[in-house]
């Protein structure tokens, strides 16, 4: 079975799964990643095979040579995606595809082979279909996704591994900020940039996420929730977040974001959102904008709204913003009506409660 083909995956269904009372405890509050459900999807790839033994099994701890190439020089690429259960009681994922192809980027920029869309795809429907019964009934609940794949090789040798391991994970999830849909407060690094011209801002792979902790540590000691990075050339423009884009409300409803040239992580939240506005009739501009400009706009009143948003985070509004120079609130540091109104109308397509122009809700079961 080698990439390309569809790959027919051997069901091991879990022997002591989780039982019906302690699982419904779990997820009344499930916070974010931190419970897991009963299975989990493993395939293997070894140059000259390409990817074999697709499987579902019970999620276990996965043995691991010390010398595997994952530990030593990070060549590891992951995904973030929900499932939502429809009104019909039926479950859908939404645009899964987008993630497929962002993890074959991500794959192209790790030098690791990329797994074919259809697999990915068919990966997902494995765990949906096995873990139903782990999506938190909440309103705001949903099953996260985690979709990644590392350098399995036992080689010391600083080149692209040979054999690799994909996995998917899945956590029942709630709100990813503690206080659930209220303004978040930011931290504008000074000292450290997320990714340099050239560099791996636009893949999703972990060494990105390790290499901002220390910025988000910073965050946190200033009060903060979040971390703002600017641009690692003038550090003068905003990048992004940790694990979020920035989007900006104008005064004339317009939304500006900071293009995708290379060093932001191109979001499917963000180009949800885009196109949404877009639909509606906004203005949509995609251009740098300095901290400068936001510091200055939201005290004339310029921009209106700022919010972040992502799989995790979906929209959330960003109340205060702080960094060295001092700290500002964008408008009276609530939470703006058009964020608020994007996220209703996202989450509610997410959901199946509200037609889907896009055709991007991908229904499983
Ligand atoms: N930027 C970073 C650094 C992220 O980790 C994420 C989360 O996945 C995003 C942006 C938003 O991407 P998406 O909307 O595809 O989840
Ligand atoms: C996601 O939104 O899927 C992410 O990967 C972000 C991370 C901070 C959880």
């Amino acid at each position: 079975m080698s990439g390309g083909d569809n790959l027919d995956f051997e069901i091991r269904p879990n022997p002591a799964p989780v039982g019906d009372a302690d699982r419904s405890a779990l997820l009344t509050n499930p916070g974010f990643g931190k419970i897991f459900t009963d299975h989990m999807v493993t395939i293997r790839y070894a140059e000259g095979k390409g990817w074999y033994e697709p499987r579902v099994e019970a999620r276990a701890p996965i043995p691991m040579d010390p010398a595997a190439a994952v530990l030593h020089y990070a060549q590891e690429i992951f995904e973030g995606l929900k499932a939502y259960t429809l009104p019909d009681g039926g479950v859908a994922m939404f645009r899964p595809d987008a993630n497929a192809t962002r993890f074959a980027q991500s794959a192209q920029r790790m030098a690791m082979p990329s797994l074919p869309v259809d697999t990915f795809i068919e990966s997902l429907h494995q765990m949906i279909k096995i873990d139903r019964s782990w999506i938190p009934p909440s309103e705001d609940g949903s099953l996260y996704l985690r979709p990644f794949a590392y350098a399995s090789e036992v080689f010391l040798g600083v080149r692209p591994a040979m054999e690799y391991l994909y996995l998917v994970i899945a956590s029942p999830a709630g709100a990813y900020f503690s206080g659930g849909v209220k303004p978040v407060t930011v931290w504008v690094t000074p000292d450290y940039t997320r990714a340099a011209p050239g560099g791996t801002g636009a893949a999703k792979c972990g060494g990105n996420y390790a290499a901002g902790l220390s910025a988000q540590a910073e965050a946190i000691e200033h009060g903060c929730d979040q971390v703002v990075y600017l641009d690692a050339v003038e550090r003068k423009y905003i990048d992004e977040l940790g694990g979020m884009n920035i989007i900006f409300v104008m005064d004339d409803g317009s939304l500006v974001t900071p293009p995708l040239t290379g060093t932001i992580l191109p979001g499917i939240t963000r180009d949800s959102v885009l196109k949404l506005a877009e639909r509606a009739g906004r203005k949509v501009e995609e251009r740098p904008v300095s901290i400068d400009e936001w510091r200055e706009g939201a005290r004339s009143g310029r921009i209106r709204e700022t919010f972040a948003c992502g799989t995790a985070a979906v929209i959330t509004p960003i109340g205060t913003v702080r960094s060295t120079e001092g700290e500002f609130t964008v408008a009276d540091g609530g939470s703006g009506e058009v964020t608020m109104g994007l996220r209703e109308e996202l989450t509610a397509i997410q959901r199946g409660r509200a037609e889907d122009p896009f055709g991007w809700v991908h229904r499983v079961l």
